[in-house]
C-alpha cells in the first residue's frame, strides 16, 4: 500500500485559500481547527493528506474542503465563459468562492464556448486534464446540435472522412461520428477539441449551429438531475466511466 503524503497544516490550509499561515495560527489559537474530534493547536503539526480529510476535519464546525486531487462536473449554462481573459460571468463564479483562489489552481479540462451549455469537468489534476484533452486517448466529447439548416444527407461521410479542413486550418479535422436525430438535430462525437470545432464543422458544410450542448466525455453522461449551473464532485465511478467506453 502507498503511504498517503504528508503536509504541514498551516501549508495545507493556506494552499486550500482558507487564509495565510499566520491566519491559519490564528485560527488554531481560537482552537477552531479540529481533526477528529481533538482541537489542533499547532500549525507545524503534519497531517496525512487523504480524502476523508474532509470528513474529519472542521473548521469553525464545517467540514473542511475536499483537498487535492479535486475535480468535479459542472453542468455549464448558456452566457457562462471559461477563459479568465473574456467577458461575462465565469463559470468559476458558480463555485464556492474559496475555491477560485485554491493552490493548484483549478481550470476546465478543455473549454465550452459562451453559447454552448452541458457537460463540463473542471480540475486541479494536470495529469487528469491532459488525460482527457489529449486526442492520443481517445476520449470522445459528444455534442448535441440544433441546426438553421436541414441536414443534406452528405455531412456524415464528409465528417468521417477525415479530409474535412476547416476555415483557417490547414490540417483536417480527424474522423468524426455525426448521428442523424432530426432534419435540424444531431449528436456529433469528436476526439479533438479545436477552437469553436463544431460551429466550424457545419459551417464547412454550409449549415449553422443554432445551439450546441455537450452531454458525453467518454462513457460518463451529463447526470439528468444536474441543474444548468449545479456542480457535483466526480467519484471513483465517474472517473473510471470517463475512460470507459461509451455504451453504444
Ligand atoms: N465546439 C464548439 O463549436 N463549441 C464548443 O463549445 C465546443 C465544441
Amino acid at each position: 500500500m502507498s503511504k498517503a503524503q504528508t503536509a504541514r497544516l498551516d501549508r495545507l490550509l493556506a494552499n486550500m485559500a482558507y487564509g495565510s499561515r499566520r491566519e491559519i495560527q490564528q485560527m488554531m489559537d481560537m482552537g477552531w481547527i479540529v481533526l477528529d474530534g481533538v482541537v489542533l493547536r499547532d500549525a507545524a503539526k503534519r497531517v496525512a493528506v487523504t480524502a476523508d480529510l474532509s470528513s474529519r476535519m472542521t473548521i469553525q464546525g464545517r467540514p473542511l474542503d475536499p483537498t487535492a486531487p479535486l475535480t468535479l462536473m459542472l453542468h455549464k449554462p448558456l452566457g457562462h465563459v471559461c477563459s479568465h481573459k473574456e467577458d461575462g460571468p465565469r463559470i468559476y463564479d458558480l463555485l464556492p468562492p474559496r475555491w477560485r483562489s485554491r493552490e493548484p489552481a483549478l481550470s476546465s479540462i478543455g473549454r465550452l464556448d459562451k453559447d454552448t451549455s452541458g457537460l463540463l469537468l473542471i480540475t486541479d489534476d494536470g495529469a487528469l486534464l491532459h488525460r482527457v484533452i489529449s486526442p492520443r486517448h481517445h476520449v470522445a466529447k459528444r455534442y448535441h446540435v440544433t441546426l438553421d439548416r436541414p441536414l443534406e444527407g452528405d455531412e456524415v461521410a464528409r465528417f468521417a472522412s477525415g479530409t474535412l479542413i476547416l476555415e483557417a486550418d490547414d490540417k483536417p479535422v480527424m474522423p468524426a461520428v455525426l448521428d442523424v436525430l432530426g432534419t435540424h438535430q444531431a449528436h456529433l462525437t469528436l476526439m479533438e477539441g479545436r477552437y469553436h470545432q463544431v460551429r466550424r464543422m457545419f459551417a464547412a458544410v454550409g449549415n449553422h449551429v443554432t445551439a450546441l450542448h455537450r452531454n458525453r466525455i467518454g462513457g460518463l453522461d451529463l447526470p439528468e438531475d444536474l441543474a444548468g449551473g449545479a456542480y457535483r464532485l466526480l467519484t471513483a465511478e465517474d472517473l473510471a466511466a470517463i475512460f470507459a467506453k461509451p455504451p453504444a
